[in-house]
């Protein structure tokens, strides 16, 4: 049985942040956003330590493109774990910018309310929030449950 090397703590170490931060912003090179020219990328940790990236990817037909977020829980899923500790996005806006309304429904199927959400420009951190800040009383898998077996 593995053991998690986060346990008991509600706030992901400064180190984490860091370390998170800086996967996040080397993946966000290599975003595939040649309409829009916004570069995002993403960082998911996970309880058991481990990290997942993700960057946007665009298409020429628009719709059909993926944020960061979503390439980044892909990631965490193709890894084996579901569940997300703590996400960082960056991304190059002058103001702050955070999950878009659909990725904050994708990132909430995975985390608790209390999951700390970095939003970063190019110089590091500047806001975090809760998830339960970024989507508040939200729908999610334990409202199905008795629904769905
Ligand atoms: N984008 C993300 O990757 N994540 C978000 O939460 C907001 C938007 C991407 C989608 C699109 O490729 C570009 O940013 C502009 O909207």
């Amino acid at each position: 049985m593995s053991h998690p090397i986060i346990e008991f703590s509600q706030t992901p170490s400064e180190h984490h942040v860091q370390e998170l931060f800086e996967q996040a912003k080397a993946v966000q090179a290599r975003a595939y956003a040649p309409y829009s020219h916004f570069l995002v990328g993403a960082a998911i940790l996970t309880p058991s330590g481990n990290i997942y990236v993700g960057c946007n990817v665009e298409n020429a037909a628009y719709p059909v493109g993926n944020c960061a977020e979503a390439s980044a829980i892909a990631a965490m899923i193709a890894g084996g774990e579901k569940e997300i500790f703590a996400l960082v996005t960056i991304c190059d806006s002058t103001e702050v910018g955070t999950c878009c309304g659909g990725c904050r429904q994708r990132v909430r199927e995975f985390a608790k309310g209390d999951t700390a959400i970095y939003a970063c420009g190019p110089d590091g951190v500047r806001a975090t929030f809760t998830m339960e800040q970024l989507l508040p009383t939200s729908f999610g898998p334990d409202n199905l449950v008795g629904f769905v077996s």
